[in-house]
């Protein structure tokens, strides 16, 4: 692998699939009564989260302490950023105390980017404002695998706020890649010009999009990054977009239900879906520490490829 991972864009279609099968042998240290191997140990990992997160940065601290790495926690809101400093200030004095990786969520589209350009340490993009969320679209089509055995020639609808969504934009760029039918579907204002470019089929309809579909991903409204009216009322968008048992019959009899949290139940998504049969949500948060395990074990050199299964020894 690269250096450091900033996105979907810059990875084969091998090194994808080199990640998801090492995620298969990390899946397997997390079902032991010790869940912990010394592969990481002596590493140091920041975790340097600018924006909130549940998921993400507590399964990137459990990946790190699984492998036995020392991880450090930068809470933004008690540090020196409050008195101005600036990212890459903040960066350079971190890497001072030299850590080997520095795991960046920021608000800015590339953050990641800037830092890789000026640290030593290997940085991995957590998310960085509207761009992209690497690990997110991996720990998906992990899940996706899981399930289907494939990803190639499935059909595959994203439903949402495709606007403000870098979970879109990486999971779009993977499943492209990897061979799958993509169609994305949302209000006309949610929908970011060109998008067709990277080989989506685009709907504005959700009972047109899910038809047939083998997965629906569904993706939150950020009311956060919206300044403006997108969509009249939220009861309208639901209305209109939201994902409903009923809507859910019209696609594969075994679809999967996707959603990389967190949800607004009743907004894009009912309850009874969110926690139905089709629903594999919460496989996909247990996922994002297999994953993420893989992604800090390559990063930090790995072994020759065929023996993942020396990680998990
Ligand atoms: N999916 C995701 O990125 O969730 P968090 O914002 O909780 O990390």
């Amino acid at each position: 692998m690269k250096k450091d991972l900033l996105g979907i864009a810059d990875l084969s279609g091998e090194e994808i699939y080199r990640i998801l099968d090492t995620a298969d042998a990390m899946r397997e240290i997390g079902e032991r009564p010790i869940k912990k191997v010394p592969t990481l140990r002596g590493k140091t990992i920041v975790n340097l989260f600018y924006e909130p997160s549940t998921r993400t940065r507590t399964s990137f601290e459990i990946a790190e302490k699984r492998l036995s790495a020392d991880t450090l926690n930068i809470a933004v809101a008690s540090s020196s950023v409050q008195k101005g400093e600036t990212l890459a200030d903040t960066a350079m004095n971190l890497e001072a105390m030299a850590p080997d990786m520095i795991v960046l969520r920021h608000a800015c589209s590339g953050a990641c980017h800037l830092l890789a350009r000026i640290c030593r340490s290997r940085i991995i993009n957590a998310g960085d404002g509207m761009h992209e969320h690497p690990t997110q679209a991996l720990l998906d089509a992990f899940t996706i695998r899981q399930h289907k055995q494939r990803l190639a020639g499935l059909k595959i609808a994203i439903v949402g706020d495709l606007l403000h969504s870098r979970v879109l934009r990486s999971n779009v760029l993977l499943l492209t890649k990897l061979g799958a039918e993509v169609c994305v579907c949302g209000p006309p204002t949610l929908v970011p010009p060109g998008i067709e470019r990277l080989g989506v089929r685009v709907s504005i309809a959700v009972d047109e999009a899910v038809a047939g579909a083998d997965v629906i991903m569904m993706l939150r409204i950020q009311q956060e990054r919206m300044r403006g009216a997108f969509v009249p009322s939220l009861r309208e968008y639901f209305h209109v977009f939201g994902m409903t048992a009923e809507r859910v019959k019209r696609a594969k009899p075994d679809v999967i239900i996707m959603h990389p949290g967190p949800m607004n139940r009743g907004v894009e998504i009912a309850s009874d879906v969110a926690d139905g049969p089709y629903s594999v949500i919460l496989e996909q948060v247990a996922n994002g520490v297999a994953v993420r395990m893989a992604v800090l074990y390559l990063l930090a050199g790995g072994v020759e490829e065929g023996s993942h299964a020396e990680a998990a020894a």
